[in-house]
């Protein structure tokens, strides 16, 4: 059974909580606590799977709470129920928390963030690479885009189109303000898809505060792991994210679906930057094999880690809260046959975009270059498409 504590300083909310989950209680073991000196105290006894804490609370609030949780039970999930969503308490909690939730909050929302976390943890098999993604507070980024991003946020009055654009070339801004604006905190009523979209949400105000505070865009140090280049990464993944919508749009597919394609390839290697800044000698020792050995990199990370960068990434993107079929796009990249849609979809996008880019671009992520699953777009009745959308995306990439 998997365990889960609530915290709040309010017995009469976690009353209700009680109530509410009550259905629940034979599948998980709950847990209710009244600050967070109690809940620490809890965890030093048992491991705690899931963690869903108010933030508003004397003593020791959410976000310290979070914190020393992290620090001290890493493989926990952290869900934070908070009343606040103004730009303060966003910075205060953009870091430790996995998921925001706002309060009051809809049972059936809570438990459907609960079972989803909990799903989680067991798509994962390898328990160091969970570790290790759960303790992720924030992605490594390029240190040229951010002076590019605190240079325009410094002029008198910043574009949002531009300071959205600066965002959507980095892979970890672009999965921080996704995941922000993707909480509960917003309310929206449909994912947000589209980095510009997400800035013009947050606001110039709440991404000057997070740009500026310290740790929150941490910048990548190139040194960390030998072989790996974050900025190689950057540009095969902006062409991945270009080419998926290219894809997209010659299937004639909706604006929402080509905006979904564009960020899944944006992300589809998000995994690479989690295993080269967390295991940065490890992952050396796997870029430098499938190198000399010709093998695809993602088969040599089965053979070290038994899990792929696919599969961390898709990981850690479930835990933020990005939406399903980012998460399935960058989960399937490399064996889009696992999907179970039987139409075109953003993996397909992202799987035929990513072989596209390593054939058209010098930014060669992986060696040797990733093929494509013909008899799955065979299947799919998508093999005669194939040519046309080559052109399509050569086109983009010839002057
Ligand atoms: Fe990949
Ligand atoms: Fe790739």
């Amino acid at each position: 059974m998997k365990t889960l504590l609530f915290v709040d300083d309010e017995p009469r909310l976690l009353q209700g909580l009680q109530r509410l989950l009550r259905p629940m209680r034979h599948e998980w073991d709950m847990n209710f606590v009244e600050s967070g000196a109690q809940a620490l105290a809890f965890m030093a006894t048992q491991p705690v799977d899931i963690l869903i804490s108010d933030m508003m609370m004397p003593g020791m609030d959410g976000s310290q709470l979070l914190n020393e949780v992290l620090k001290r039970h890493p493989q926990t999930v952290r869900i934070i129920l908070s009343g606040q969503a103004g730009p303060e308490a966003i910075l205060r909690l953009v870091g430790p928390a996995h998921q925001y939730l706002s309060k009051p909050c809809d049972p059936e929302e809570l438990r459907k963030a609960i079972t989803r976390s909990l799903a989680l943890r067991d798509l994962l098999g390898n328990e160091r690479l969970k570790q290790l993604a759960t303790r992720i507070k924030n992605l490594p980024i390029l240190p040229a885009l951010q002076n590019q991003l605190t240079e325009e946020l410094r002029k008198d009055s910043p574009s949002v189109e531009r300071v959205g654009e600066i965002i959507s070339r980095d892979i970890g801004m672009t999965v921080k303000i996704l995941q922000l604006v993707n909480s509960a905190f917003f309310g929206l009523a449909q994912p947000v898809n589209n980095p510009t979209e997400a800035a013009v949400y947050l606001g110039l105000n709440t991404i000057r505060s997070l740009a500026l505070a310290a740790g929150i865009f941490s910048q990548y140090e190139q040194a960390m792991c030998k072989l790996f280049s974050l900025d190689a990464l950057a540009q095969h993944s902006w062409l991945t994210g270009g080419l998926a919508r290219r894809v997209a749009q010659a299937e004639r597919q909706e604006l929402k679906i080509q905006e979904q394609c564009f960020l899944a390839g944006l992300l589809h290697d998000v995994g690479q930057l989690i295993l080269a800044s967390g295991l940065p000698e490890e992952y050396a020792e796997v870029i430098a094999k499938s190198d000399q050995q010709n093998l695809p990199v993602w088969q040599v990370e089965m053979e070290f880690f038994g899990a792929t960068h696919a599969d961390v990434g898709a990981y850690l993107l479930a835990l933020w809260g990005l939406p399903n079929p980012i998460i399935e796009a960058v989960a399937l990249h490399h064996q889009p046959a696992r999907c179970h849609t039987p139409e075109f979809s953003p993996a397909i996008a992202v799987h035929v975009a990513d072989v596209f880019a390593h054939e058209f671009s010098a930014a060669r992520t992986e060696v040797p270059v990733p093929q494509l699953d013909t008899t799955y777009l065979t299947s799919l009745g998508l093999a005669g498409r194939i040519e046309m959308w080559r052109d399509n995306c050569r086109e983009a990439v010839e002057p």
